[in-house]
C-alpha cells in the first residue's frame, strides 16, 4: 500500500525523505515522488518504477530545502505513470499532495471542479484534494485543509505543503495510518513508524478524523472543526537493527529465523513464576469463565492463524468457535451476545477489512480481543482489550513471525480458557505450558537443518502446481504454506483436507505436480499415508514435513522434512517453519524478490 513521509526541520530534506520512503518500500509500490519547497517554490519530482529512478532523476535535478513530503504509490486509480506518481499539486504548484487511501467521492469532486475550472493532470482520486485545498485557500492551510476534508469521503493518510506557508506541513487520517516523529527542531510524519526510527522514538500516533499542523518546532492537533486536541507521545522501545537486515539476504529470511526468539517474546511475559498463564491484559478471568462462543476474524496468514485458534480453543477448553475472513464477516450479518468474545487478529493492526469487521462487531455488544504486533495500530487503540505479539516489525511482505506469534497467543487464549472452564487437568495444564516452554528451542533445531528443504526447492521451485495436504490443525498449516508459496514464487499452490482429494481435487494432479504432505496428527497418519501413495501414484513429487525418528512415511514421500516431537496439537508452531523456508528457497532459486512480492503490499489499509 501507499506510503508517506514528510519532514519539516534543520537538515536537508530530499535525503530524510528518500531515506524514509525505502523504509516503506516493504509496503509494496509501483512508483515514488517528492515534494520539497527551495525557498522560493515548491519542486516536485516523482518516478515510476523503483526508488532508485526517483533517486537518479535527484542525482540530475537535485531539490534542497528543510521542508518536504514524500509518497510511495501502490495505484488504484489510473495506472503506475510519472503522471499519477505523488506528489500531486493544484494548477499553479503552490499547492503539493500526498495521500495513502481512496477518495471514494473523487468522480464527483472531479466533475465540480472542473466546472468551476481546474484542470486536472492525472487519473488519481488524490489530485481533487490539491484542487479542493486550493480553492478554500484563504491564507491559512490547516482551515484550507479542515473545509477540503469535510467535503472528502473515502480514506486518507494525507500530508500538504503550501508555498505561501513553506514552514508548515498539515497533515490528517482518516482509516489510514500516520504517526509524527517529533525531536528537537525537525519532526517527521510517515504511514509507520519504521520510517521515522533513525531519527526519532517519540511519536504521536494521529487517530481518525484528527488535523495535524506541524512545524519544526510544534506538533498541534485539531479535531475536523478545528478544536485544538491535546495528546501525548508514546515512546518506541524496540531496537533499530529489528527494522534492518542483520546480515541475512532478506527480511523474510531473517524474520523466519527470528521465530524463536519470538516466540519466547510471547510467551515468556505471560508465564507466571507459578508456571501459569497470565492473561489478564485480554480480560479478567470472570469474563473469560463466562464466554460462551468465541468468534475469530482475520485476513490472509492472520485467518489461518485463527484457524489453528478454532482447532486448539475447541479441543481445550471446549468452546465453540466461529472463524470468518474479515471482508466477508464485514458484509455479513453475524449474531452475537454479550457472551461473546470477538478475537481479531492482524499483523499490521491496520487491514482495512478486519478494522471494519472489528467496528462492525463492537456495534453488536461483543467484547473485542485484538492480537496484533503493532502495539499503537488502529486495531490495538480501538479494540476492547491487546495482546500484543511481541514479534518485533515485520518487514517481509510475506508474514512468518507473525503467524508463528499469533498462534502463540491464540494457545495461550486457549489454554486459559481451558484452565477456568475446567476442562484440563491441572496436570495436564502444566504439561501443557512446559511443552510450550519447549517450543521455542525446537523451532531453533528445525532452523538448523535446512539443506533437505534447499535442495528439495532447487529441484521442484518451477513445478507448474502445489497442493498442500494435511488433517485438522495440518490443513489449516497446509492453507498458509500454500499462501507462502503463492505469494513469493507465484506457483498456483492450493490446500486440500486430505481427506477432500478424492472429491475432486485428485483430478488436477500429474507429473508437473508438487505434494507436500504435511503429517503431524498421529492418529491420522495411515489415512495421510494412503493420500500421499494415491497422489505418487498418479506422478506428483511428494514432500512430507513429520516428526523426527519418524519413519511411517519414509518409503512413500520423495523426501522427507523433520520437526521435533511435541504435542499433536502443538506442531503448527513448528511445521509451518519448513514451509516458509520452501517457499523462499523457491522464490531465490527463480531470482525472484522475496520481500516485495509483485503486487502485494504489507498493510492492505484500503478494501
Ligand atoms: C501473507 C500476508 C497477508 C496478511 C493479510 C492480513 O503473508 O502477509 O495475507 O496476513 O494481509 O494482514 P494483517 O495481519 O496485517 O491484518
Amino acid at each position: 500500500m501507499c506510503g508517506i513521509t514528510g519532514y519539516v526541520g534543520v537538515k536537508d530534506a530530499t535525503p530524510v525523505l528518500i531515506n524514509a520512503l525505502k523504509k516503506l518500500e516493504y509496503r509494496g509500490y509501483d512508483s515514488a515522488g517528492i515534494a520539497v519547497f527551495d525557498g522560493q517554490e515548491i519542486l516536485v519530482r516523482k518516478s515510476k518504477g523503483a526508488l532508485k529512478f526517483l533517486e537518479q532523476k535527484l542525482a540530475k535535478e537535485i531539490i534542497r530545502g528543510s521542508i518536504g513530503i514524500g509518497h510511495t504509490r501502490w495505484a488504484t486509480h489510473g495506472e503506475p505513470s510519472d503522471i499519477n506518481s505523488h506528489p500531486h499539486t493544484d494548477v499553479s504548484g503552490s499547492i503539493a499532495v500526498v495521500h495513502n487511501g481512496i477518495i471514494e467521492n473523487y468522480v464527483s469532486l472531479r466533475e465540480k471542479l472542473e466546472k468551476k475550472g481546474f484542470a486536472f493532470k492525472s487519473q488519481t482520486d488524490t489530485e481533487v484534494a490539491a484542487h479542493l485545498i486550493h480553492f478554500y485557500y484563504e491564507g491559512n492551510l490547516l482551515e484550507a485543509v479542515s473545509k477540503a476534508l469535510k467535503d472528502i469521503s473515502g480514506s486518507y493518510a494525507l500530508a500538504v505543503l503550501c508555498d505561501k506557508q513553506p514552514d508548515v506541513i498539515v497533515a490528517a487520517r482518516k482509516d489510514s495510518p500516520l504517526v509524527i516523529g517529533t525531536a528537537k527542531n525537525e519532526q517527521f510524519l510517515a504511514s509507520d513508524v519504521t520510517a521515522l526510527l533513525e531519527y526519532t522514538r517519540d511519536v504521536y500516533y494521529v487517530d481518525d478524523n484528527e488535523i495535524v499542523e506541524i512545524k519544526k518546532d510544534s506538533v498541534k492537533f485539531y479535531d475536523n472543526d478545528l478544536e485544538p486536541i491535546t495528546k501525548q507521545t508514546s515512546h518506541i522501545d524496540w531496537d533499530i537493527d529489528s527494522a534492518e537486515k542483520c546480515g541475512y539476504e532478506h527480511f523474510m529470511l531473517k524474520e523466519i529465523h527470528e521465530q524463536p526468539a519470538a516466540l519466547r517474546q510471547t510467551l515468556s511475559p505471560r508465564i507466571t513464576k507459578e508456571k501459569k498463564i497470565d492473561i489478564s491484559e485480554i480480560a479478567s478471568d470472570e469474563i473469560l469463565r463466562s464466554t460462551e462462543r468465541i468468534v475469530i476474524t482475520a485476513c490472509g496468514t492472520a485467518y489461518h492463524a485463527g484457524i489453528v485458534g478454532k482447532y486448539v480453543i475447541e479441543h481445550f477448553a471446549r468452546i465453540p468457535v466461529d472463524i470468518d475472513i474479515a471482508s466477508e464477516f464485514r458484509y455479513r450479518e453475524p449474531i452475537f451476545n454479550p457472551k461473546n468474545l470477538f478475537i481479531i487478529i492482524s499483523q499490521s493492526g491496520e487491514t482495512a477489512d478486519t478494522l471494519a469487521a472489528m467496528r462492525m462487531a463492537k456495534k453488536c455488544g461483543a467484547r473485542i480481543i485484538a492480537i496484533t504486533n503493532v502495539a499503537g495500530s488502529t486495531l490495538a487503540r480501538e479494540a476492547d482489550a491487546f495482546m500484543h505479539t511481541n514479534g518485533g516489525p515485520e518487514i517481509a511482505v510475506a508474514s512468518t513471525k507473525a503467524f508463528t506469534t499469533q498462534l502463540m497467543c491464540l494457545y495461550l487464549i486457549a489454554l486459559k480458557l481451558a484452565e477456568l472452564k475446567g476442562t484440563i487437568s491441572e496436570e495436564n495444564l502444566s504439561k501443557a505450558i512446559k511443552e510450550l516452554e519447549t517450543i521455542s528451542a525446537k523451532a531453533e533445531i528445525v532452523l538448523q537443518d535446512k539443506k533437505t528443504i534447499q535442495k528439495f526447492a532447487s529441484r521442484t521451485f518451477n513445478k507448474k502446481k502445489a497442493f498442500f495436504i494435511g488433517r485438522l490443525a495440518d490443513y489449516a498449516i497446509s492453507m498458509e504454506s500454500a499462501l507462502k508459496l503463492k505469494e513469493i514464487n507465484y506457483t498456483h499452490s492450493e490446500a486440500f483436507a486430505a481427506g477432500e482429494l478424492k472429491h475432486g481435487p485428485i483430478a488436477l494432479i500429474d507429473t508437473d505436480t508438487l505434494v507436500v504432505a504435511i503429517c503431524t496428527q498421529r492418529a491420522l497418519f495411515e489415512k495421510m499415508d494412503s493420500n500421499i501413495k494415491e497422489v505418487k501414484a498418479r506422478g506428483a513429487s511428494v514432500l512430507c514435513i513429520t516428526y523426527e525418528n519418524e519413519h511411517f512415511f519414509d518409503d512413500s514421500a520423495d523426501a522427507v522434512v523433520h520437526i521435533p516431537e511435541t504435542f499433536d496439537e502443538f506442531t503448527p508452531l513448528l511445521s509451518i517453519i519448513p514451509s516458509q523456508l520452501y517457499a523462499y528457497y523457491c522464490s531465490v532459486q527463480r531470482s525472484l524478490d522475496p520481500d516485495k512480492p509483485r503486487n502485494l503490499a504489507k498493510s492492505v489499509t484500503v478494501e
